[in-house]
């Protein structure tokens, strides 16, 4: 059973149609990166898995559980939202730290919140956690800074680490490296392959052509709302069987 069942999601922003009838899923272990020109709704289906927008249709299951049924009458409360969108973790385009607070910080204060008032994980324990997270990805000697007193490509790095901090059964990525200068992108391209040498599940929205096809076991291509093709990535790189497809992948080759 695939860890990821993505079911009919539709949606659409007053008469714009972004979403369409999007179905694929995701195996535990697996990474699945998409791909699609701007504007083809890759942002805003990361967004229906993160409960950050609600699809107008559509089912979502994690580990065979039904997470989010569009057709529901009643909307889900603000706290079970809050729970069920632990499933994923996301690591956006920019960053988004907190500025005031150190990389260790930063690292740890989502599960402290997370913890408070429950059966409580010692702080030491979260703290070491975070510590260990911080060493995989190369900022051991980082944890004291803060954001600002960071490259690009470490500030991302705390990010990746401050999601896996949460556990998520799916690490979500969109489009990590495209804020960074093309020599901050390696380090944090590495540290996205070497998540996905240890089976993390990984949902990769990227432009970094090459890395998709290197590090993902499924690729699908999205165009204007749609799942025009997928399949493992030498098959839609290397003989993709849409003209749509080509398309696309002609104008990367050629640079823009
Ligand atoms: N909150 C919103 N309100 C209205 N329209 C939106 C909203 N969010 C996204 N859109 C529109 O939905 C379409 C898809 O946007 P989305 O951000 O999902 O594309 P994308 O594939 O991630 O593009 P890019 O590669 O540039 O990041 C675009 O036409 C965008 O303008
Ligand atoms: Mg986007």
């Amino acid at each position: 059973m695939p860890l990821l069942v993505v079911e009919g999601i539709e949606k659409r922003f007053d008469h714009l149609e972004v979403l369409k009838n999007i179905n694929f899923s995701l195996d535990q272990g697996k990474a699945l990166a998409i791909i699609g020109a701007s504007g083809s709704g890759k942002t805003t289906l990361l967004r229906c898995l993160n409960f950050l927008e609600y699809p107008d249709s559509g089912r979502i299951w994690v580990d065979g559980e039904l997470l989010l049924d569009a057709g529901q009458q009643k909307r889900l409360s603000e706290a079970d939202v809050r729970f069920r969108r632990l499933n994923f973790g996301l690591v956006f385009q920019s960053f988004h730290l907190f500025p005031q607070y150190t990389v260790l910080r930063n690292v740890t204060l989502a599960v402290e919140l997370l913890n408070r008032g429950k059966e409580q994980t010692k702080n030491s324990a979260i703290v070491a956690d975070a510590r260990a997270l911080l060493n995989q990805m190369g900022l051991s000697d980082k944890e004291n800074a803060y954001p600002h007193q960071l490259s690009g490509g470490q500030q991302q790095r705390v990010a990746i680490a401050r999601a896996l901090a949460l556990k998520p059964k799916i690490l979500c990525f969109d489009e990590p490296t495209s804020a960074l200068d093309p020599e901050l992108t390696g380090e944090v391209l590495r540290v996205v392959r070497s998540l996905a040498d240890k089976h993390t599940t990984m949902l990769i929205v990227t432009h970094e052509m090459a890395f998709a096809r290197d590090v993902a076991d499924h690729v699908i291509f999205m165009d204007q709302g749609i799942i025009v093709e997928e399949g493992p990535p030498d098959q839609v790189f290397g003989q993709p069987k849409e003209e749509r497809t080509r398309q696309f992948l002609s104008r990367y080759a050629q640079g823009g």
